[in-house]
């Protein structure tokens, strides 16, 4: 099942905190997730959520508990057959920079690789994290299914400055020639900061 970490992806070191699991998320988790998301998000580092929005992609979570504490969550949510997007992550800032992240991602790229994706985008102001778990910065609008889904309703598609980043799992799954040259039927130009200043 997906519940454990059987890991064949490299991610370099291991958690610096004891004690630390990943499992999937259940229903019971959502009041601590809901904390966490939503103390990053009044300090504008994430985008807020609702109970009932958790309630509805609660399958896409995990998280990671330390001493019988959620200390962090994360979320894969697929996007096409090949393609899904890491979202939802968060640590305590408590226990910020100890390898919890890491794992969390570590778990995530695990269940898309048992879904067999060929790759993980995420829209982030932390690329530098990303690119220590094996992400690559790339172009925002050569993630068109991203656009079309989620930056249309945001409240700062006028304005983004999230970075894109990316990592391909199967190459055979998910060819990278496909940031090049992006499905023109599906690809909408993302206004971005620099272009509206
Ligand atoms: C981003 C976040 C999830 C990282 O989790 P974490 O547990 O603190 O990160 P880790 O300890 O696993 O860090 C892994 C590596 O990334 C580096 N790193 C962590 N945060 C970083 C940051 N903000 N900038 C650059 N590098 C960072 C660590 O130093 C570590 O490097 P190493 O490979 O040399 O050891 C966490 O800081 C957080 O919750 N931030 C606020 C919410 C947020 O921005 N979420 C991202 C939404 S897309």
């Amino acid at each position: 099942m997906l519940s454990a970490i059987t890991s064949e992806l490299e991610l370099e070191a291991p958690s610096t905190v004891t004690g630390v699991s990943v499992r999937k998320a259940a229903m019971r988790d959502i009041p601590a997730i809901l904390g966490l998301i939503n103390g990053y998000a009044a300090a504008g580092v994430m985008l807020p959520r609702t109970e009932f929005e958790l309630s509805e992609n609660m399958r896409d979570f995990a998280v990671a508990h330390a001493g019988g504490r959620l200390v962090g969550c994360g979320a894969l949510h697929f996007y096409s057959p090949v393609i899904g997007e890491v979202r939802s992550l968060a640590v305590s800032p408590h226990v910020k920079i100890r390898g919890i992240g890491r794992n969390i991602i570590r778990f995530l790229l695990n269940e898309a690789q048992e879904y067999y994706l060929g790759a993980v985008f995420a829209f982030t102001y932390v690329p530098g994290f990303f690119s220590r778990v094996g992400f690559s910065e790339v172009e925002r609008g050569a993630l068109p299914l991203k656009a079309w889904k989620d930056c249309l309703r945001c409240p700062k598609f006028q304005n983004c400055d999230e970075i894109a980043v990316l990592r391909v799992l199967d190459a055979e799954l998910w060819d990278p020639a496909a940031l090049s040259s992006p499905d023109p039927d599906l690809l909408i130009q993302l206004p971005t900061k620099k272009k509206i200043d």
